[in-house]
Formats: structure tokens, sequence, C-alpha cells
């Protein structure tokens, strides 16, 4: 299933403009929290299809019967663009446990890259919400390598992909290789480059967040 946040009108798409626009996202310090406020909305969204029980809490009055989250979740974030995005999940689901990725492009001289993933640490995944985030889904390689990777963690009750922006040929190629995640994306561009840049997109999601890096 794939949620498209664009689809209606609301904040999500302002900061959406903002994240987009070369003039704007110059301004890392926008820029970052632009991403940390879309991975908030996400993780709200997301949260209407959590379980809840219900309680009864004690106020100061009274008693009020309320509803408590039900499931265990587990924050997985790709380095290093997801990490704003990772904080606006933790501040919805601030006791969720955390896992971090590295995984980045290694290119060959033909133009062509493969994923090298070198760092991964998580928490026991079985029966648990996993929340993948990965701030630009591009080819979906990273998010392959990253789940194939994760599997010897357990079974999640149920993975869902978060990402900014997603190009149409990452979400079919996740769909088909993970057709029971669920995809959350802002926005859903049509090309890439030669070179799996998202197009329109936003340019490098982890330059503009943190600054240029020495190695391509
Ligand atoms: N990563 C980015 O930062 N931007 C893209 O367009 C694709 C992958």
């Amino acid at each position: 299933m794939l949620h498209n946040l664009s689809k209606n009108s609301s904040v999500i798409n302002h900061y959406l403009a903002e994240i987009r626009d070369a003039k704007k996202q110059v301004d890392r310090l926008r820029f970052r929290s632009n991403i940390r406020r879309c991975g908030e909305m996400i993780a709200y969204e997301l949260s209407k299809t959590l379980k809840y029980k219900s309680v009864e809490v004690e106020t100061p009055l009274g008693v009020a019967k309320s509803e408590v989250l039900d499931q265990s979740v587990v924050i997985a974030s790709i380095l290093r663009a997801g990490l704003p995005f990772h904080q606006g999940f933790l501040n919805v689901f601030d006791e969720a446990d955390n896992a971090f990725i590295s995984a980045y492009r290694k290119h060959h001289k033909d133009g062509t890259f493969e994923i090298d993933l070198q760092y991964l640490t998580c928490p026991p995944l079985e029966d648990r919400v996993l929340i993948l985030s990965d701030a630009m889904l591009a080819t979906g390689a990273s998010i392959q390598k990253t789940l194939q990777n994760l599997e010897s963690y357990g079974k999640p009750s149920k993975v869902h992909i978060a990402t900014i922006i997603a190009s149409v040929d990452g979400i079919k190629y996740i769909r088909r290789l993970y057709p029971n995640a669920v995809i959350w994306a802002c926005a859903v561009d049509e090309e890439l480059t030669a070179r799996s840049y998202i197009v329109p997109g936003l340019g490098d999601a982890g330059d503009l967040a943190f600054g240029e890096k020495l190695q391509e």
C-alpha cells in the first residue's frame, strides 16, 4: 500500500515546497527542521494505523477513559539524511527503540553503483512495528539491502517504509519485493537521472542537511 501525502492539501506540501526550493534549501537549519516536521506528520498519520488499548487515567479531578499504544515500535533510519527525519518519528513515538544503518552508494566508473552497508545497530524486531525511514526512495536499493540485513533480527508484525520523496520506479521496485510493506511518501516524482537522483526531487538530501562530502 502507498500513502502519498501530497495528494491532500496540508501543511506538509508547504514544508515540501521549502525543502525542494533551491533558494530556500540552502538554509540548513530550516531544511533539517522541515525534514523533521515531515517525519512528525507522517508519524502522526501512521499512528492512526496502529493498535491501542483502553486505559483509565487518574486526572487531578477524576478518572478519564483513554487509549494508549498497544504495539512496540522500532524506528530504523538510513544515515545520514535520515537523521532529522528519524528525529521527527522519535518525537512522536518517543518510547520507540531505534536502529541505525549506514548505507551509501559506492559508484563504479561506468556510472553504476552498489550499496555498501557498513554499520547496523538494531534491537530485536520480532512481532514489532518496524518503521524504516529513508529520506529519499530513489531506486529502492538501500531499502532492499537494509531489509535483507535486518532479517536476522526477527520478523516484524508490520513494516512501514517512510520517505520524503519517492520515485515511481523506486516504489514499483519495493512493492514487488515487499508487497506487504506500507509505503509513506510526502511526494512521488516521476523521473530518475542517469545517476539515480530523483527529478525534480530536491538534490542531495544528505549534503543539504549536513554539508557536502569529499567522497562521491
Ligand atoms: N538521494 C538523494 O539525496 N537525492 C536523490 O535524489 C536520490 C537519493
